[in-house]
């Protein structure tokens, strides 16, 4: 989708509809919407009056303007109380405008934005929610689809210019998320669809287009560098294994480099330790970790931060066959360390015990950001709502949180107290990859903890229940939410 600033009164736009965003209970009259409502001859106030439109956040109201205005259909689309308005319901209404016209054939939509709001945050969640409104899950249906046909979204309003600082806004917002339907739509794509050898080839056709570094390393490679709990969960499939690293180098690097580490499960059937038939058809989304960080590093090669950035993708499917490793397999990974495998359906530690060990090792990672959909028990504790974090030192932690709570990725940390740890303690090996069901999201990322080193700034997440809604929300509708592409590109752009 274009996004342009209208330098020009919003009757001269020449658009196919003007969203126009209403406070709950407003008098359009005597408020920063009584131009558009005299424009209009008071047509807003009289659909305000007939209670046709509260303001009640989302509701939408349709106007015919009888070409008092150029555009021909006004959409009022409730912003809800005026003390509740945030960033996050910013974008939901934005997304519930443009999502209006799915199945109609409107492709240029004008947005009203309102005086008595910031312009330069409120453009920048505008053009957030309008694109994330975009996004369209029924790619494999060959019939029957209603997508969103508007191509150009333009802003308009009297806060609106065209100075450096809104259309930066534009910028940002636009390049943030279209990197999330990005990782939505690779999160959608099923298990045959997109194997390990395919992100491989996303990652390739990003890097070429974006002007990002990239090595991929095969199972040859992975072997030389002793790459053991990614070979060991990698060997039940007769797909190739690839671990993919993309980095973004600005052009004056300091001394920090963040890397963003993905679990990329192409397919969890739990292998030897075989999951249920029910679901199971879920975890094609089991590479949600690794889609997010090379869309995240996408638009960073875009935003261009003054940090350095490494994403490691490790890809492989979980699969049980002859040649699966087994229950009770002993692992040495590429830290040295050894694992007992006690279940094989916990192999995104294994593959991420790697990952870890490699970014600090040869990449030099200073801050580390993992994702991954690595527990069923963080689902149980958290939900659908809130991401689970884990990490040290605590304000690199905090700084994480506090990101994604202002990007509308909610977050809630939970503690890595020792007395956790003798939960994954191995008779035979340093560690054992399942701690029983007790505290199962605590006791993966201490897991984690064991091959990420003091000194390194360390957050996980454990995305297991944000990274598929269950039941849609406006800007997140039934599907991938594209969780926590959001909070990682903002992590990036607020380190210096
Ligand atoms: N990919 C799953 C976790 C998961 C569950 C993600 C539900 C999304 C929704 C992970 O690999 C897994 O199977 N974890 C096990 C760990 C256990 C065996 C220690 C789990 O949570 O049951
Ligand atoms: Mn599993
Ligand atoms: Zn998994």
């Amino acid at each position: 989708m274009q996004v342009n600033l209208a330098v020009q009164p919003f009757q001269d736009v020449d658009a196919d509809a003007l969203v126009v965003p209403l406070f709950q209970d407003e008098k359009p009259a005597n408020s920063p919407l009584a131009k558009v409502d005299a424009a209009l001859n008071g047509a807003l106030s009289r659909a305000v009056d007939f209670r046709e439109i509260t303001g009640k956040r989302y509701q939408t109201a349709i106007l015919y303007t009888d070409i008092r205005i150029k555009a021909p259909l006004v959409v009022v689309v409730g912003v809800g109380k005026k003390e509740e308005y945030s960033p996050e319901y910013a974008r939901h209404v934005a997304s519930s405008a443009i999502r209006h016209f799915q199945g109609r054939p409107a492709s240029r939509v004008a947005y009203y934005v309102r005086s008595d709001r910031p312009a330069p945050a409120e453009v920048r969640t505008a053009v957030e929610g309008a694109i994330y409104g975009t996004y369209d899950p029924n790619e494999y249906k060959t019939q029957e689809r209603e997508t969103v046909q508007v191509g150009e979204l333009i802003l308009v309003g009297e806060g609106v210019s065209n100075s450096p600082e809104l259309q930066q806004a534009v910028t940002v917002g636009r390049i943030t998320a279209e990197a999330t339907n990005f990782a939505r739509q690779l999160v959608n794509e099923p298990a045959n669809k997109l194997t390990p050898s395919d992100m491989v080839e996303r990652a390739r056709a990003t890097a070429q287009e974006y002007g990002l570094e990239i090595e991929v390393l095969d199972r040859i490679r992975m072997t030389e560098l002793g790459m053991g709990g990614l070979l060991g969960v990698a060997q039940g499939s007769d797909k190739p294994p690839y671990f993919i690293i993309l980095r973004y180098r600005p052009a004056q690097p300091g001394n920090a480099t963040l890397a963003l580490v993905g679990k990329g499960i192409t397919f969890d059937s739990g292998g030897i330790s075989i999951k249920p038939a029910e679901n199971m058809e879920q975890m094609k989304t089991d590479m949600t970790g690794s889609a997010s960080c090379l869309a995240a590093i996408r638009a960073l090669a875009q935003l261009k931060p003054s940090v350095s950035v490494v994403a490691a993708l490790a890809m492989t499917e979980n699969m049980p066959s002859g040649h699966a490793m087994r229950p009770g397999d002993v692992l040495t990974t590429m830290s040295g360390k050894t694992i007992e495998v006690v279940n094989t359906d916990a192999e995104g530690r294994l593959i991420l015990s790697d990952a870890l060990a490699y970014v600090q090792q040869k990449e030099g990672a200073t801050h580390v950001v993992d994702v991954a959909t690595l527990t069923g028990a963080c689902v149980v504790a958290l939900g659908h709502t809130a991401t689970g974090v884990m990490g040290a030192p605590q304000d690199w932690v905090d700084f994480v949180v506090n990101t994604g709570r202002e990007c509308g990725e909610k977050m809630w940390q939970l503690p890595l107290y020792e007395e956790y740890e003798e939960q994954i303690s191995s008779k035979i090996a340093d560690v054992k990859n399942g701690g029983g069901r007790p505290a199962g999201t605590i006791t993966a990322a201490l897991f984690l903890k064991k091959f990420v080193q003091e000194s390194t700034h360390w957050a996980h997440l454990d995305i297991a229940g944000t990274a598929w809604a269950e039941t849609g929300t406006r800007y997140r509708p039934e599907g991938p939410t594209g969780i926590p592409v959001h909070t990682l590109i903002d992590v990036a752009m607020r380190m210096t």
